[in-house]
Parts: C-alpha cells; structure tokens; sequence
C-alpha cells in the first residue's frame, strides 16, 4: 500500500496541479467493483462519500489492538484509547484552525451539531417575537431545529432569498439582520445546488449588529480549506462521513467563551465533575457536551480521513475539484433538454440538473443501470426545489477520486436515458 505522502507527484501540492488520481484510486476499495456489470461510477459524494484503507484500516487496528472505554480507566488500553480520542481533537482543530482544541465537541454529525445549537445555546435565549435568520438555500437540518425553536418560543424563522443562479441577495440579508435577530445558520456550501456562501462577509455583517453566526460546513468541510479564526464564525458544524471518515461522528465548533456560557444538552457519565442527589457540576468544556461512552472507534477514523486528505492537500483537492466540476458542467450543459440548476459564481463539486421529460428518479435509476451513482430527489433542500419550482433534480457530486473519464461516462449515460424516452 502506498503511504498517502506518495499520492500527490512529486512537488505538487500547489493550486491547478493535478492529482494522481489513479494511485489515489487505488486506496478506496469500493471503487474498484462493477456495478450492474459496468465499473462503478461514483459521484454522490455530497450524500456521502467512500472510504480509504486509511480510515477502514485505522478503525480495525484500533478494535484489533488498543479498544477500551476513554476517560475514566487507569489501565493502559483505557489511557491508549483516551490519548487517541483526544488527539483527534487536535487534528480537528488544525483542520479548522480553531484557537483551542476544547472548542471541538465531538457530535453525531451536522445535523445534530446544529440541534445542539439551537437547544443548548438558543433556546434559553430566545424570547417571543426574536428572529433567527437561516438562507434560502439550506438543508433540512439547518431548518427543521430552527423552526421547532420558533414553534416553541413564538419567534419567527426569516428566509435570506436567493437569485435565480442560486446566490444568497446580500442586500435583502442586510435588511433581514435587525435587532430582533438571534442567530444566523447559514449553509458554507449549498448540498442541492453547489453555491458556496459568502460567509465571511456575512458573519461580518452579522456581528455588526453582535449576532452570532453558526455556519453549516457538511458540504465545504470535503472541499474548501475552512479557517474558523478567519471566518471568526461563532458555530462550525461538519460530519466525518463526508468528509471520507465514518458515519456516526461529526463536530461542532464553538468559540470557548460561548461553549462555556451555555448548559449541557444531554446529562450523563463524562459530562459530570460531581453528582450528588442533592446537586450535579459540570465538566469543563468540551467534555460538558460529551455525555456518556461517545464513538470512539468513529473518532479515530476522522483523524485518519483529515489525516489522509491533509497529506494530499485540500487546497489541492479544492484545485481538481473545480476543473472537474468545470469539465462536467461544460459538457453536460451541451446535452439537450438538460437544464442545470444552481449557475452560482462560486461553486463546489456538485451539479444538479433536469432532463425535459424524464423524471430525476428515472434518470437515477437508468444512470444506476450503467454502473453510475448519482442521487435524485429533493436533497434534503425542499425550499430549493420549491424556489426553481421543480420537484426533484438529478445530482452528480463529485470527490477527489472522480476523473474526467467519469463525468464522460455520466454524459453518455445521459445521453442513454435519453434515448430510453425518446
Ligand atoms: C448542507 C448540509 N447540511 C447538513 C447535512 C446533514 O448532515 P448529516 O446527515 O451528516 O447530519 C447535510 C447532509 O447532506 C448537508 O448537505
């Protein structure tokens, strides 16, 4: 196996210079199968994406030889395992360049990063007639705890409304931050549409008028080199799955002095310095938000997929994905009857289109025929589809480990489907 120093040629970890794909390649087992009789065609990473024997590899040693309980054990496996854990914290901070590795909580995944938010941190805070401002171009899960906040409290969810290209109107989001406004979320990277978000801009915008800002970073994490000090974002929310780790952990960063201001989410084992049945104190932080036996082996397998992608380079895998994303657009909008949605100035690695005629399912299943994975169906993104006014889109999302010959592979079954129902 080659070690994943060896995977970019030689002096190439700079902008524009391609990847060696093809040894990449060789460390993700699944992608060596055929499907359907055909080589497997991969592109729904933004759903989420494959492994490498890195990650498959570390999660299996770390059962096979160092495997027991974290924090509380004074035997050596417990303090092996307890030392792992913890430094995948800071390997996450470096990933992020967060200031501390206590503003790391290790959560489920993005979704309930974001639920941790809005009930640990917004809920006792927000009083009847507040605002929390989400964009129009958010997930379900940056949507849904916000709105059963508002249910709860009597406050109102405002939507920042988007362009015709999939691009958030600044100006209407500058009217939309008033003094009632609580929290902004706002997706990093759109998971229907690709649009990366300004959020510098508008995290700047928001703490003009002291409102905190939690970004949703599922899609960007994969993509995008992610600078929370730079972005001097509030929350950070991300899952290990997409970002070639595992299923099951995710993270959610917060600035210190906010973790520490709010109370713990969930009680339990770990969060605790004292019980009695009288009273409980709190762990520091971020212990306070771990509470009982988290996913260990899951950790570990993070730091081995920001371990793995870190030695190829995300600004490099951010370089290939954005001529590969290029590439496909071109040659996909030249396909008739395809119309492709989201025409954002910036995007990241996804593209979803319509065919004239043909329903997404159709298109995915017919596309699955030929050995391709693309998803089809509204992406967790309802209000999207609702904005373009279609139901569904078809969505090939692409990863570091797709190659130009893959997207030719996808027009071509394209061209298929269309035959089908021609
Ligand atoms: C932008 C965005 N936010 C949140 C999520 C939810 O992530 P998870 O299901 O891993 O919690 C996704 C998943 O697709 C996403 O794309």
């Amino acid at each position: 196996m080659k070690a994943v120093s060896e995977l970019l040629t030689p002096g190439t970890r700079r902008r524009g210079v391609p990847l060696d794909v093809a040894r990449i390649r060789e460390d993700f087992p699944i992608l060596k199968q055929q499907v359907c009789g055909r080589p497997l065609v991969y592109l729904d990473n933004a759903a989420t994406s494959q492994k490498p024997r890195q990650v498959i590899e570390a999660i299996s040693r770390f059962y096979s030889e160092d495997y027991s309980n974290i924090h509380r054990g004074v035997h050596t496996l417990s303090q092996r395992s307890t030392l792992a854990y913890e430094a995948v914290r800071g390997k996450v901070q470096r990933l992020i360049n967060a200031a501390e590795d206590r503003e790391i909580i290790f959560v489920r995944g993005t979704t309930e990063g974001n639920n941790l938010v809005a009930f640990g941190y917004l809920r006792p805070l927000l009083q009847a007639g507040d605002e929390i401002l989400i964009s129009g171009l958010e997930h379900h899960s940056n949507i849904v705890p916000w709105q059963m906040l508002c249910e709860e409290k009597n406050a109102h969810l405002r939507v920042i409304p988007i362009n015709d290209n999939g691009e958030v109107l600044l100006d209407a989001y500058e009217k939309l931050l008033t003094a009632k406004t609580r929290l902004v979320a706002v997706t990093h990277v759109s998971n229907a549409l690709g649009t990366i978000n300004p959020v510098g801009q508008m995290i700047e915008l928001a703490h003009r008028r002291q409102v905190p800002v939690l970004v949703d970073g599922a899609q960007a994490i994969p993509h995008l080199v992610v600078d929370v000090k730079a972005l001097d974002c509030d929350f950070y929310t991300f899952s290990g799955h997409k970002l070639y780790g595992p299923t099951g952990i995710g993270v959610l960063y917060g600035k210190a002095s906010l973790l520490e201001s709010m109370s713990p989410f969930q009680g339990g084992g770990d969060m605790i310095a004292s019980v009695t049945f009288e009273k409980t104190t709190y762990n520091k932080i971020p212990h306070k938000f771990e509470a009982g036996t988290p996913d260990i082996a899951g950790v570990i397998g993070l730091g081995a997929a920001i371990d793995y992608v870190q030695a190829i380079g995300i600004d490099a895998i951010s370089a290939y994905e954005e001529d590969l994303l290029e590439y496909a657009t071109e040659k996909i909008s030249k396909i008739p009857g395809v119309h492709i949605l989201g025409t954002a100035r910036e995007k990241a690695s996804v593209l979803s289109f319509t065919l004239e005629g043909v329903h997404p399912h159709d298109i995915g299943t017919i596309l699955d025929q030929q050995g391709i994975a693309i998803r089809a169906g509204h992406h967790c993104a309802q209000p999207v589809m609702d904005r373009f006014q279609v139901p569904a889109t078809a969505r090939a999302s692409f990863a570091f480990y797709n190659t130009k010959e893959e997207v030719d592979a996808l027009v071509n079954g394209i061209r298929t489907v269309m035959e089908v129902f021609n």
